[in-house]
């Protein structure tokens, strides 16, 4: 399949804090970025796990992008040490079972940074248009559940 035509979907688990807080500012600012993201609010990143992850990636996500608070600034102490801790691992167990690890990724945001915010899911779309369609979704028969992504 020709990469031209392909509309990566990308999953953006969004802190509620700052990251979500800077999406939602994104729209009040009339900030475009592709209608193929889907935002996942969560209580904080440090709630994520790699489990999270590999379901995205199943279910048919090509890419994931884990958006936190800055560093030092996560409400609950030190979560998104943590899921930077687990993007590593991801990115490592991609990189090592062959798969590109750039389809995911972990950005630190404030609750300001609505054009950062933007600016991160294009660089993100651009990149896993160049790595094309994720190898990970899986094939067969889809539930209801896995055509929400
Ligand atoms: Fe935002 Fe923890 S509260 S990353």
């Amino acid at each position: 399949m020709s990469n031209e035509n392909f509309e990566p979907r990308l999953i953006a688990f969004c802190c509620q804090y700052c990251s979500y807080s800077a999406a939602d500012l994104a729209g009040s600012m009339r900030l475009q970025y592709p209608p193929n993201v889907r935002i996942v609010r969560t209580p904080c990143t440090g709630r994520l796990e790699v489990e999270f992850f590999m379901k995205a990636f199943e279910r048919g996500a090509d890419g994931i992008l884990v958006a936190g608070c800055l560093e030092g600034g996560c409400h609950f102490t030190e979560g998104n040490l943590l899921a930077k801790g687990r993007v590593g691992y991801t990115r490592k167990f991609l990189s090592e079972s062959g798969l590109e690890a750039e389809r995911i990724r972990m950005i630190n945001i404030s609750a300001a940074g609505a054009r950062p915010f933007v600016d991160y899911i294009n660089e993100m779309l651009a990149t896993l248009k160049t790595l094309g369609p994720s190898p990970l979704k899986r094939v067969g028969p889809s539930t209801n559940a896995e055509n929400r992504i």
